[in-house]
């Protein structure tokens, strides 16, 4: 387990090889292990994979459009550029939306918040240890009420935390370490 904390690497390319969905709910179990205030266990999972992945990708590509990250035209870039978009999402055999109830009090949702970042993380480093390899993303479609309406969520209720993307990885790259935690920590004795 120590080891896999500090060999765990964000993947950016994948097999084209389905992670089988067992194997998946183990890994989200053992993120479900993670320290969470009340109890509350605030994390909820959107698995997109195979077929299902096709009309979350459409929704991307719609999202990117009325952020204006790609054009509303139909010229020769514009389509190529879609296509391209959409080929990169396809290589990736699951997407997992990962969100959270927003809650009216400010710091609750801060913890729900944090809660949700620890059962990512742990899923990452459980994930590792199955062999499957996954990158945390932050993307602008995550704020777009549109998009979350597209996928069947409801802006003002939920927010997105993350997507991952995950599969077997095609490529690891090199670990290039952390800062002295010497540099960090100030001891008060
Ligand atoms: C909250 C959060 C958001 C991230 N968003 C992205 C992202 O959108 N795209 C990306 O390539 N990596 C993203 N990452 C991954 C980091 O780039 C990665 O963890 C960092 O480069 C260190 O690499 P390592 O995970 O392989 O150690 C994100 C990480 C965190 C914690």
């Amino acid at each position: 387990m120590l080891q896999t904390i500090k060999e765990r690497r964000s993947i950016h390319s994948f097999k084209d090889e389905e992670v089988d969905t067992d194997i998946l709910k183990e890994i989200f179990t053992y993120g479900s292990y993670a320290p969470t205030h009340y109890m509350k266990e605030p994390w909820n999972i959107k698995l997109y994979q195979g077929r299902g992945r096709d009309g979350f990708i459409d929704s991307i590509l719609k999202s990117y459009q009325r952020i204006g990250m790609i054009k509303k035209d139909n010229a020769p870039k514009t389509l190529k550029m879609m296509d391209s978009m959409k080929q990169f999402l396809l290589e990736i055999p699951h997407h997992a939306v990962i969100y959270l109830e927003k809650e009216a009090n400010a710091i609750r949702n801060e913890e729900n918040y944090a809660a949700v970042c620890a059962f990512i993380q742990n899923a990452q480093l459980a994930a590792w240890e199955y062999g499957v390899g996954m990158l945390w993303t932050i993307t602008p479609y995550m704020h777009d009420p549109e998009f979350l309406q597209e996928i069947d969520l409801e802006d003002e209720q939920v927010k997105i935390a993350a997507v991952m993307q995950i599969g077997y990885p095609k490529k690891v790259k090199q670990d290039r370490g952390r800062t002295p935690i010497d540099e960090k920590l100030e001891i008060i004795e």
